[in-house]
């Protein structure tokens, strides 16, 4: 596990442009931290990390956004409202699953029973001050390693 810290949003979007690198086809990255925390900023510069120029704001509403590049297809959940199985059925998340494209999912609070086992955990929660986030990254087993539950 790695841990971060960063000092504004566009800290973070930088800190995901350079994570895409340790991105691969069929990731799934599970974000974790309530409002605000910077889950979107975060993706932000992912999705321009690998190389996809794309308009990403959070799913609120159409809760899963598409976005296409050459080389990566990205799924961006936010699953705040989703509550039951059949919730998460609908978005979608299990087809996509079964692809090869990078899913993401904010509010993975709300789906930990769904998540594979070698998932990418992305942990955000604040610092000392206002602006700051401490942002802890890894992978599966190796997550659960560090935090022991
Ligand atoms: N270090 C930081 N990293 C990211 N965002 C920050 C930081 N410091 C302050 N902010 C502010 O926090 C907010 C983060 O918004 P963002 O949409 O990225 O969060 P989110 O976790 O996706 O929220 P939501 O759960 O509502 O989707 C922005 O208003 C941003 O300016
Ligand atoms: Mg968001």
């Amino acid at each position: 596990m790695k841990q971060f810290i960063t000092h504004s949003a566009s800290e973070t979007t930088a800190l995901g442009e350079l994570f895409a690198k340790d991105c691969r086809r069929g990731d799934v990255l599970a974000f974790f931290g309530g409002l605000g925390m910077g889950k979107t900023s975060f993706m932000k510069g992912l999705v321009k990390g690998l190389g996809i120029s794309a308009d990403v704001t959070s799913p609120t509403f159409s809760l899963v956004n598409e976005y296409k590049g050459e080389k990566y297809t990205v799924y961006h959940f936010d699953m705040y409202r989703i509550s039951t199985w059949e919730d998460l059925y609908s978005t979608g998340f299990f087809d996509y699953l079964e692809s090869d494209a990078i899913l993401a999912c904010e509010w993975s609070e709300n789906i930990e029973n769904a998540l594979p086992e070698d998932a990418v955990y992305i942990r955000i929660q604040r610092g000392a001050l206002e602006n700051d986030r401490v942002i802890d990254i890894g992978r599966g087993e190796e997550f659960y390693e560090d935090f022991g539950d």
